[in-house]
């Protein structure tokens, strides 16, 4: 019961399939929208919109601000698909359900992986609304033995042994450097690790200082094992944070995180994010 499964290629194969034989568009770029940024989506062009229900072996999400379909369409001229909704380890799935849509990214023949999601700042210079871009991640999860890429491996994916040391591709890091520079956004811009925890819970205060100690700017609930997946299969990623609340270390304060406060954040910045990304992808494949 404790041996680990994984769709196999030919099952992701004909996903990859399902959806090429479904729309013209051929992204080179696949985009996962964080809490209350799936509006990315819907500034795409020439959309074809795909409902994880209707795709088949697709898994199902179920979240509140998050729609649950993939987007194809041409965002400032270059072909992306998006996941308006992402699959969460909390929803009960297996990671290597959770990250099964970015394998199938890679078949579609994608080769610049974007995550975003929503995180807690617990960097002291974090304000909420700041965006993070991820420099490295820590994979809590993976400590405990929980990764994607646990069982057998299909080296038609990748190695058995994927390195992680750039994960984050530094020179993505530097376009998006430069992005953020002519945007002038470098006062709410920072370079960050992340970390993911397996949630639903938010973290108790002693939680976020063993976080803080360790050096973690901020934390959420996704991206890391989404990461580990598309490095594996070689695609080439980029993700930031939305610090869409303070984690609070107190316990004289009745401040605390909810659900409410994370998608309003992304709302509030759902402008600057959405131009920050498209300007990115010109960038990076204009
Ligand atoms: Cl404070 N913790 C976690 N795990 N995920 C979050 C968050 C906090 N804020 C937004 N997402």
């Amino acid at each position: 019961a404790d041996e680990q499964s994984s769709y196999t290629f030919e099952i992701v194969d004909e996903v990859a399939n399902f959806l090429l034989s479904r729309t013209v568009v051929r992204p080179t770029v696949g985009i996962i929208c964080g809490t209350g940024l799936g509006s990315l989506a819907e500034k795409l062009e020439d959309k074809a919109i795909f409902k994880y229900e209707d795709i088949p072996h697709f898994p199902v999400s179920s979240v509140e601000g998050h729609a649950g379909q993939l987007v194809f369409g041409r965002l400032e001229g270059v072909s992306v698909v998006c996941m308006q909704g992402r699959f969460h380890y909390y929803e009960g799935y297996p990671l290597w359900k959770c990250c099964m849509p970015v394998r199938v990214m890679k078949l579609l023949g994608v080769k610049y992986f974007i995550a975003t999601n929503a995180a807690g700042g617990l960097n002291e210079r974090y304000k909420v609304g700041d965006i993070m871009i991820l420099r490295d991640h820590v994979n809590f999860m993976g400590f405990a033995g929980n990764n994607p890429l646990r069982g057998a491996n299909d080296d038609r994916f990748g190695p058995r042994f994927p390195p992680m040391s750039k994960a984050y591709d530094p020179e993505l890091i530097d376009v998006a450097k430069s992005v953020v520079k002519d945007m002038n956004i470098g006062d709410i811009v920072h370079e960050g690790v992340y970390t993911c925890l397996g949630g639903p819970c938010y973290e108790t205060q002693a939680e976020l200082r063993l976080l803080k100690l360790l050096g973690i700017d901020a934390v959420g609930m996704s991206t890391v094992h989404e990461i580990v997946t598309a490095v594996h299969c070689g695609l080439r990623c980029f993700a930031f944070s939305l610090i869409s609340n303070e984690c609070v270390t107190e316990y004289n304060t009745e401040a605390e995180a909810n659900h409410e406060e994370v998608m309003d954040t992304g709302k509030m910045r759902a402008p600057i994010l959405q131009a920050l990304v498209a300007e990115f992808i010109k960038r990076v494949d204009g």
